[in-house]
């Protein structure tokens, strides 16, 4: 899997700054533990190297970035350090053309049409487009996004809880990054706990997971049918029925034969079914092959395993 493809999956990428290269290790640990096995770990320091190669030993499933990278020079201790890929904050023709000679990842800063041209001119799928707030934020990015129909964006910079699902909805826009989930007060007083919740609490948002339907399996239509008259009495909800089902409402299906799950199935809709997958499989759950819609894209996928009888599946909002 290209880098493109595995950041895009992840979604988010935590920016690191650590005086003390002995840090990087709990850190981008707390960073796992929050959801997410990415990290960028910043050249601002003189601890960069250091930090990634510890985190490359010690962690070898963190898919992780040299970040801040200003120099050739840095772009080689990067990557004897173990870093995956680089990125720098602005686009620096000597650091790329280094990086694309020799196969290095790269990802640079650009903040202007031109930039993306030039990253266009070497090839480049993915830039990083900073500082991305101060730029015009989804604005500047949705007007990039008009003539660059080639160029995929990683914006960074200003970006934080509150805005970030506005850029992730941009379909050019692969991932964002920023510092807000590895705050820097908690990073100075070693509160790794805190990296782990805003980690958390930023995976969440991105996935955007909400209880969609819940599904109940009968053997016959008539039984199912008078479920689903039970169920409108209750609720007040229309029935409406298909071939396969009854539905009452948006939120109760009634199954007329046994569909997947002993008993039926939870339905849980996400704003990125293909990251939600990817989330959950690092979580260690793993997953029936897809279904799909009729341009061949993923639109729900079963867990193999079932919850009190219940199969669980995703569905693309
Ligand atoms: C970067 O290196 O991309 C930025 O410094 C991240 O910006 P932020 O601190 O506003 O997230």
């Amino acid at each position: 899997m290209d880098i493109l493809e595995s950041l895009s999956l992840a979604g988010l990428v935590p920016i690191i700054k650590v005086e003390d290269a002995q840090d990087a290790v709990p850190l981008c640990q707390a960073i796992m533990a929050g959801g997410l096995p990415v990290a960028e770990i910043t050249f601002r320091t003189a601890a960069a190297p250091d930090a990634i190669k510890n985190v490359k030993q010690s962690i070898p499933g963190c898919m992780l970035g040299a970040g801040t990278v200003l120099t050739v020079d840095q772009v080689k201790q990067a990557v004897d350090s173990g870093a995956a890929y680089i990125l720098t904050p602005g686009f620096n023709p000597r650091v790329v053309s280094y990086c694309v000679e020799n196969n290095i990842p790269i990802i640079p800063g650009c903040s202007c049409p031109g930039e993306v041209e030039a990253a266009l001119e070497f090839g480049l799928k993915l830039v990083k487009i900073f500082p991305a707030e101060s730029l015009g934020g989804v604005k500047f990015l949705k007007a990039l996004s008009g003539p660059y129909v080639n160029m995929n964006f990683a914006p960074t910079g200003g970006i934080n809880e509150d805005n970030m699902l506005d850029y992730l909805a941009l379909p050019k826009v692969k991932a964002v990054g920023g510092s807000w989930m590895v705050p820097s007060d908690a990073v100075k007083a070693r509160e790794w706990s805190k990296v782990t919740e805003a980690t958390a609490r930023a995976v969440k948002k991105m996935l955007g997971l909400e209880l969609k339907h819940v599904g109940i399996n009968y053997d016959n239509a008539p039984d199912a049918l008078e479920g689903a008259r039970m169920m409108s009495m209750i609720t007040g909800l229309p029935i409406k029925e298909s071939a396969g089902a009854a539905m009452v409402g948006a939120e109760y299906e009634f199954c007329k034969s046994k569909k997947p799950g002993t008993h039926g199935h939870i339905a849980i809709s996400t704003n990125d079914i293909r990251r939600a997958k990817w989330h959950f499989e690092f979580m260690g759950f793993e997953f029936d092959e897809p279904l799909t819609n009729s341009e061949g894209k993923m639109n729900a996928i079963y867990m193999k395993k079932e919850i009190g009888g219940f199969a669980i599946h995703l569905l693309q909002k």
